[in-house]
């Protein structure tokens, strides 16, 4: 039947061949990707909106080719045809990277969409969950659930890919608990640059798992990841406390009172905050992992008096978890594109802001000209488990972390200006103290940061670039920012 099929291809391939430079780029991935609709190419119908489907509007990418594979294999053919040509290679997940780095993050690549990639098992005596990485946030959610009450760790936006989330970090609200994301990989499928498709775990190929845990967009594609998982929480308390405008020293003041909150070291692990920072409100959000009766003997209010407070009771998960995702619809737009700009730092515990330097954060951000009122600054208090592990057991490297830095500025009308670029690299300066390489989270991709790698991977980046020497010297997957090889 393959057989039958695959003849057919070759002669109806043959016979529509045009001239032109991508020619044998096109009837390989067309050989390779027999089913219609499975390949498509610039200048075929609806290819910007529907098939490339950019995340970031102010990033404008154009691909050689979007493929759509339904298994491991086609997915190795596919990076064969690319790697053969001459082209880089990306894979999209969710498509959420805000440097587009699943459509490549420049023009010219071949990109390998894995939204067919949705298989899912449980395994019900170790728990450990099989999940294909075309899969969906949203949809991982839901299908742990469904398969006997089990969660793992990730961020709250839905639309996000697993592909994406859990190759470079995955923080969310119970990474202090049960680590990021990556934490929970126990062994992967990967297909590699020579195309071979290879088991990664503690122990096959524990240089491959090592790199795809917080850098797999410039060493391979997994295909499918299995992860262990957690019972999920029963009862938890979400929290909310705004402070509605406040002057320039009240707001530093709330802030200072967090940051001393935050990183007392004694603090419960069950705690999840993040402090929000818009153009009218100030406002500290977060989810205790527990009930209301050890929620209350926090006594989170008398840390801020004078500071509007509510609390809400959960007692099922998926509720918990779809109020998450409300919130990330009021910040990003969560799954909608548009067009913004964002910048991330972080503090360890050695060197958090001190009083001054916060005084300094709140002047600046109370007079820079930011050039919009869609604007907004996260800080997310980190640590624990994620801590936990040790700094050169995966790629990813930020394990000393306490508190991450996000900072987004939106233009609801066209291109990010010059003025909301430099908003946000100003006050990175401003809290880091101008202390270059800074730390970045490599999941909120900068492409203008011109030590992207260092930031992104510090003491890693080394050992990264070694191991891409070994498996892609000819540096097949890449992005603007991906490790290149040690030569
Ligand atoms: C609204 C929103 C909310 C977010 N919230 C959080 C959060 O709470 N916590 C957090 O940690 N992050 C968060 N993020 C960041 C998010 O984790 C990253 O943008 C992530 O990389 C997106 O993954 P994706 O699959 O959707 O994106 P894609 O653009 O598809 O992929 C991103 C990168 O990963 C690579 N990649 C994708 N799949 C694979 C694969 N199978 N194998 C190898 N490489 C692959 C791509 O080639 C690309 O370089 C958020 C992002 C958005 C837009
Ligand atoms: C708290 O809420 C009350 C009533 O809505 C309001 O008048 C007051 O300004 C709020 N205080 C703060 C600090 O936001
Ligand atoms: C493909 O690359 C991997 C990693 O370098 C290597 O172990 C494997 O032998 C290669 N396979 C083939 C068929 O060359």
């Amino acid at each position: 039947m393959t057989v039958i099929r695959n003849l057919f291809l070759t002669a109806s391939v043959a016979s529509v061949a045009v001239a032109g430079s991508g020619d044998n780029l096109k009837s390989c991935l067309k050989y390779a990707l027999p089913d219609i609709g499975s390949v498509a190419f610039p200048g075929d119908l609806f290819y910007q909106a529907v098939d490339v489907n950019r995340y970031n509007l102010n990033i404008h990418v154009t691909p050689a080719a979007v493929t759509f594979p339904t298994s491991s294999q086609q997915v190795a053919a596919v990076v064969k045809c690319a790697a053969d040509n001459g082209y880089p290679v990306q894979a999209k997940s969710g498509g959420h990277s805000y440097g587009n780095y699943g459509l490549g993050g420049t023009d010219g690549a071949v990109v390998v969409d894995l939204k067919h990639l949705q298989q899912f098992s449980m395994d019900s005596t170790t728990w450990v969950a099989t999940i294909g990485s075309g899969t969906l946030l949203g949809d991982v959610t839901q299908r742990l659930h469904d398969a006997g009450g089990r969660a793992m760790s990730h961020g709250t936006c839905p639309q996000v890919g697993s592909g994406g989330h859990f190759t470079i970090g995955g923080l969310g609200p119970t990474s202090r608990q049960f680590g990021a994301a990556l934490d929970h990989i126990v062994e992967a499928e990967v297909v590699l640059a020579n195309s071979s498709i290879v088991t990664a775990s503690d122990t096959k190929n524990q240089e491959i798992f090592f790199a795809i845990k917080g850098a797999a967009s410039g060493f391979g594609i997994v295909t499918e990841f299995k992860v262990r998982t957690e019972p999920e929480p029963s009862t938890a308390v979400k929290y909310e406390y705004t402070l509605k405008v406040g002057s320039t020293k009240e707001r530093a003041s709330l802030f200072k009172k967090w940051q001393a909150y935050v990183s007392d070291p004694k603090l419960t692990r069950k705690l999840a905050s993040t402090l929000t920072l818009l153009e009218d409100s100030m406002v500290i959000t977060g989810t205790f992992f527990g009930t209301e009766e050890e929620y209350n003997t926090l006594n989170i209010g008398s840390q801020w008096p004078g500071v509007n407070g509510s609390a809400i009771v959960f007692q099922d998960w998926l509720g918990l978890v779809g109020n998450w995702a409300e919130e990330a619809v009021l910040q990003l737009g969560g799954g909608v594109p548009s067009n913004f700009y964002s910048k991330s730092t972080a503090w360890t515990p050695s060197n958090l802001m001190d009083s001054d330097t916060i005084d300094k954060m709140f002047q600046y951000i109370d007079s820079a000209d930011k050039g919009t009122l869609a604007w907004f600054i996260l800080f997310d208090f980190q640590g624990g488990y994620t801590n936990d592990i040790p700094t050169d057991a995966t790629a990813y490297a930020h394990r000393d972390v306490l508190i991450w830095l996000q900072s987004y500025s939106i233009n609801l009308l066209g291109s990010v200006t010059q003025t909301q670029i430099n908003f946000l690299d100003q006050l990175n300066t401003l809290v880091t103290n101008d202390k270059t390489p800074y730390s970045a989270y490599p999941g909120y991709v900068d492409p203008l940061m011109a030590n992207g790698p260092e930031a992104y991977w510090g003491s890693n980046l080394a050992r990264l670039q070694q191991i891409k020497e070994e498996i892609d010297p000819k540096n097949v997957f890449r992005n603007p920012q991906s490790p290149s090889p040690a030569n």
